[in-house]
């Protein structure tokens, strides 16, 4: 399938002002893989401002010197980055970073930062913090950007996990918005930004075929399926406190679910989708722990740093609920685990039977086969495929899946294409809250996770390399947990 594009808009018109990037947690893991790269990144694609700054941050104790942190910035590019630091491109990018070091009881340091970055871009450029600190330190942070007299008028990014249950949350957005009111806060889900994510909302809200069937009277299931190869990675400090519910379902899979089942926006503004978003939130049932598998690879509790009994899940599958007049009674799967069979990221949209079976299938061929399913592939680059069922050429009427597919590498040079961090960050420079997550939001995806934080089912042992727990099976039942190439 190929496609027609309009003449891209010229960078430059949407180019954000200038701004003062304040990176703190610069010489932690996800400035390293993410942020300094995608900065760099957004810098070599002419998206960042005409002039900007950025400031790395760490606190004084264990921190790099000036040039340790150039060097650590210059690695991290080589390393994760598309682009290779090198040439004009790279020497420019680098001289727009500094570093400083921050302490909760001593901000001068930042202070001078800043106002040192602001006026070499010279007039009143935008400030925008990234937060990227452990939860702990988020709240310290934000309460030393009050105290510092910085947060007026500035931006904050903010990263997952926003809190660990519902008063976590609440706590964590009271002391947010102490200092910055709810507009000036970007809380980023770094699902929001993949291009294919966003492609749900254009799939559905831009063509005339697809929105009129989307809802009970045409859709039996929705699946969401994120299974991981990987596994923990070495990070069990991180994972043990948080498992697979926390880390991905009560956000990124989650968040999905909001875009797929969301009514139309009356437009493409941050307002209008939060809108839609939040009234999906609110339509979804409190989990229902008998509908909830949680497992654990075989060998979790050998990985380092990872408790002898260690009941953390490295997988979950549940069937969740959106009591609503599009979705009554249309159950939708999410299945998400570390150390499993294949790396995918899916929805599944499972389309009802026609109500005659005019047709002979082979006895081998299951209910479940006669679904036309359309399945979205939002790991980049993304797809899209709508599968169906023909006549297979001959004698009989003999009936034969097939696809229709598009393919983003296909249909479009992806030489645009952004990761979803490095589009996150620009959107937030931009002021477009329309891709992030509001307080009440958050709030309410802990509010429905509850029964399962509170009465967390046993944990059950699966194979490293399978599709998780053979139980996961019931959750599905009558349909099937369906993954295309062998799921
Ligand atoms: C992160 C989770 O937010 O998302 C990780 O903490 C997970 O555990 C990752 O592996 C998956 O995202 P992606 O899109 O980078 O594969």
């Amino acid at each position: 399938m190929h496609a027609k594009s309009h003449a891209d808009a010229s960078p430059a018109s949407r180019r954000p002002p200038d701004h003062v990037i304040v990176l703190f947690g610069a010489t932690g893991d996800l400035a390293k893989r993410k942020l300094l790269p995608g900065l760099f990144r957004l810098a070599v694609a002419g998206l960042l401002p005409a002039h900007y700054r950025v400031v790395g941050i760490a606190p004084s104790a264990g921190a790099p010197s000036a040039a340790e942190f150039m060097q650590h910035a210059h690695d991290a590019v080589a390393e994760f980055s598309s682009v290779p630091p090198t040439g004009e491109s790279w020497k420019a990018f680098a001289g727009t970073l500094s570093f400083a070091t921050a302490d909760p009881d001593d901000p001068s340091k930042l202070v001078a930062a800043v106002e040192g970055a602001a006026k070499e871009i010279g007039g009143r450029p935008q400030r925008l913090f990234h937060l990227a600190v452990p939860p702990a330190a988020c709240q310290e942070v934000v309460a030393m950007l009050g105290r510092a007299g910085l947060a007026d008028g500035a931006r904050v990014i903010i990263e997952k996990p926003f809190g660990t249950d519902l008063a976590s949350a609440r706590t964590l957005n009271d002391a947010i918005h102490a200092v910055f009111d709810e507009e000036q806060v970007f809380r980023i889900d770094h699902f929001l930004g993949k291009e294919s994510v966003e492609n749900i909302l254009a799939f559905r809200f831009a063509n005339g075929l697809f929105e009129p069937v989307w809802n009970r009277a045409h859709i039996a299931y929705v699946q969401i399926d994120v299974p991981e190869k990987l596994s923990i990675e070495g990070r069990a400090a991180f994972y043990e406190g948080t498992g697979a519910f926390r880390d991905m379902v009560v956000t990124h899979l989650l968040q999905v679910l909001g875009f797929v089942a969301m009514e139309p926006p009356i437009s493409f503004s941050a307002h209008a989708l939060a809108e839609e978003k939040q009234k999906v939130f609110d339509s979804l049932r409190p989990l229902d722990v008998t509908h909830v598998v949680r497992g654990q690879y075989e060998g979790y509790l050998a990985e380092p740093g990872v408790a002898a009994d260690s009941t953390t899940e490295t997988f979950v599958a549940l069937r969740a609920e959106v009591d609503n007049w599009r979705w009554a009674g249309v159950p939708f799967f999410l299945r998400t685990g570390k150390s499993m069979a294949a790396g995918r990221q899916l929805v599944t949209i499972g389309l009802r039977e026609p109500v005659l079976r005019m047709f002979d299938v082979d006895a081998s061929t299951t209910s479940s086969d006669r679904l036309n399913e359309i399945v979205i592939d939002f790991a980049d680059p993304g797809s899209i495929a709508v599968e169906f069922l023909v006549k297979e050429p001959g004698a009989d009427m003999r009936l034969g899946r097939t696809e229709m597919a598009f393919r983003y590498q296909d249909s479009f040079s992806t030489a645009n294409e952004l990761e979803g961090y490095e589009r996150l960050i620009l959107e937030a420079m931009r002021g477009d809250r329309a891709l992030f997550i509001t307080a009440a939001g958050v709030e309410r995806l802990w509010e429905i996770a509850a029964p399962v934080l509170e009465h967390p089912p046993t944990i059950e042992l699966y194979q490293p390399g399978s599709w998780g727990p053979s139980s996961i099976d019931r959750i599905t039942r009558p349909y099937r947990w369906h993954l295309p190439e062998g799921g």
